[in-house]
């Protein structure tokens, strides 16, 4: 793995071994590895919380030498551009660059282009991938689960903005998982259908499905004809304990965060006893350490 960019070109053998590894990481908390020989730089054009940290301590944790751009203070706020950020921290001896941005594809596009002897890491590029996010997030499906291929998982919410649902999508075709249904309202369906079925019902998604990720609604993308009342919208696809009754008993609720409590889903489901969603994010960090070494192991 050279950048790590997509779940789309990902082998299924490439995403066990994240996980196996990750999965390494979480149970052997004191036997890690040291890659103090190597640097990387955090740059995040857009806000996070979860991503960002748990980056910045899975390098941490791996010894890997880090810094945090702050993007408010950088020298792109005087007109240089993102490609001469890259060159002159390559040129300071950054290896690894983990990069947020608004712009979809904008990554894929970097490398293509002639890079200095930099590998990318994508944390999120607009509404197209979110790759490290389905690693952690079958990572915590399987640590309560363990056949996928014998899953029902529902998402629901805005999934027309969501680059979160594009690289879930992706991870279940590769792992074969039963039936991924994906739930909303018409005006907020998915953009791109990679994998499993669609539907504007949320009562079919949540019928003995095993997992319910509920996703944001992302006010800060919406085109004028995009938006949908939010009362409307939680009236009729809040994932509440109600409505989770018709699930299976044992459902697994998720959610990537941050979460709009009491508009996609109800405060009682995010603190209540399906809910892994601070799992979630406790598995990133072991997630992302996986990640951050297969990208080292291929540049020695
Ligand atoms: N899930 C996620 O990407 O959260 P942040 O935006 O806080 O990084």
């Amino acid at each position: 793995m050279k950048h790590f960019l997509t779940i789309s070109t990902l082998t299924r053998a490439e995403i066990q071994n994240l996980m196996e590894r990750a999965f390494y990481f979480k149970q052997n908390g004191l036997q890690l590895p040291c890659y103090r020989d190597h640097s990387l730089a955090l740059l995040f054009y857009e806000n996070s919380t979860r991503t960002r940290i748990s980056f910045e301590l899975a390098a941490k944790k791996l010894s890997i030498l880090n810094v945090n751009l702050d993007l408010r203070q950088s020298s792109e706020n005087k007109g240089e551009v993102m490609q001469d950020t890259i060159n002159n921290l390559a040129a300071m001896g950054i290896q690894l660059l983990v990069i947020r941005h608004s712009e979809d594809n904008i990554l894929i596009k970097l490398a293509e282009e002639s890079l200095p002897p930099v590998r990318i890491i994508n944390a999120g590029d607009g509404m197209h991938e979110h790759p490290s996010q389905a690693i952690l997030d079958m990572m915590t499906i399987l640590e309560h689960k363990s056949d996928v291929s014998s899953l029902k998982i529902a998402v629901v919410g805005d999934l027309r903005h969501s680059r979160v649902v594009n690289s879930f999508q992706h991870i279940c075709a590769k792992l074969d998982v039963k039936d991924l249904v994906l739930v909303a309202p018409s005006v907020w369906q998915p953009s791109h259908k990679y994998y499993g079925r669609v539907t504007a019902s949320l009562e079919e998604g949540l019928e003995a499905a095993d997992v319910v990720m509920s996703l944001r609604v992302q006010r800060e993308r919406f085109s004028i004809e995009e938006s949908l009342d939010l009362r409307t919208y939680r009236r009729d696809y809040a994932i509440t304990a109600n409505r989770l009754s018709t699930a299976k008993k044992d459902v697994m609720v998720l959610h990537p965060g941050p979460v709009n409590r009491n508009v996609e889903i109800d405060d009682d489901v995010v603190d209540g006893p399906c809910s892994r969603i601070l799992t979630q994010v406790q598995n990133g960090v072991f997630a992302r350490m996986a990640i951050l070494e297969a990208v080292i192991q291929s540049l020695n």
